[in-house]
C-alpha cells in the first residue's frame, strides 16, 4: 500500500483542525511545488505551546503531516517546535511516498512562521537564521 496506516489514520481523523481566536502566533506558508497553503495557529503560555490548530488547502499527505506535527508540538516548549523537522514528522508517520515529501514541509514551515509571528508581535529577539526558509518562502509569493 502506498500510504502507511498512520498516514491514513491522521488523514481520516486529523487532530487539531481549526482556528484559534486571538492566537498568539499565526503562520501561513504556500508550497512552491503545488501551490497549496497551510496556516498554523498557536496559543503560547510562558514559552510553552498550550494549544495549536491548523487549516490547510493541502492534499491528504499535507493533512496527515500537519495533524502529526501539531500532536508533536502541543504542550512542548517553543525550542522543541523550532527543532521539529519534516523528516521527524514523516518518520513518525512511518514514511511518505517520495513525491509527497514536499507536502510535509508545509507544516514545518507554517509552525516556524507562527513562532516568528509571535516573536515579532511581542518584540522578542531571535536568530533570523532560524527563520531563513520561512522568510525566503514569503519573499517568493
Ligand atoms: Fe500540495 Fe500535497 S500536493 S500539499
Amino acid at each position: 500500500m502506498l500510504y502507511s496506516e498512520k498516514v491514513m489514520d491522521h488523514f481520516m481523523h486529523p487532530r487539531n483542525v481549526g482556528v484559534i481566536e486571538n492566537a498568539d502566533g499565526v503562520g501561513e506558508v504556500g508550497n512552491a511545488k503545488c501551490g497549496d497553503i497551510m496556516r498554523i495557529y498557536l496559543k503560547i503560555d510562558n514559552d510553552i505551546i498550550s494549544d495549536v490548530k491548523f487549516e490547510t488547502f493541502g492534499c491528504g499527505s499535507a493533512i496527515a503531516s500537519s495533524s502529526m506535527s501539531t500532536e508533536m508540538i502541543k504542550g512542548k516548549p517553543l525550542s522543541d517546535a523550532l527543532a521539529l523537522t519534516n523528516k521527524a514528522v514523516t518518520e513518525a508517520l512511518d514514511g511518505l511516498p517520495a513525491h509527497k515529501i514536499h507536502c510535509s514541509v508545509l507544516a514545518e514551515g507554517a509552525i516556524k512562521a507562527a513562532i516568528k509571528d509571535y516573536y515579532d508581535k511581542n518584540g522578542i529577539e531571535y536568530d533570523h537564521n532560524v527563520f531563513k526558509d520561512v522568510e525566503h518562502e514569503h519573499s517568493e509569493e
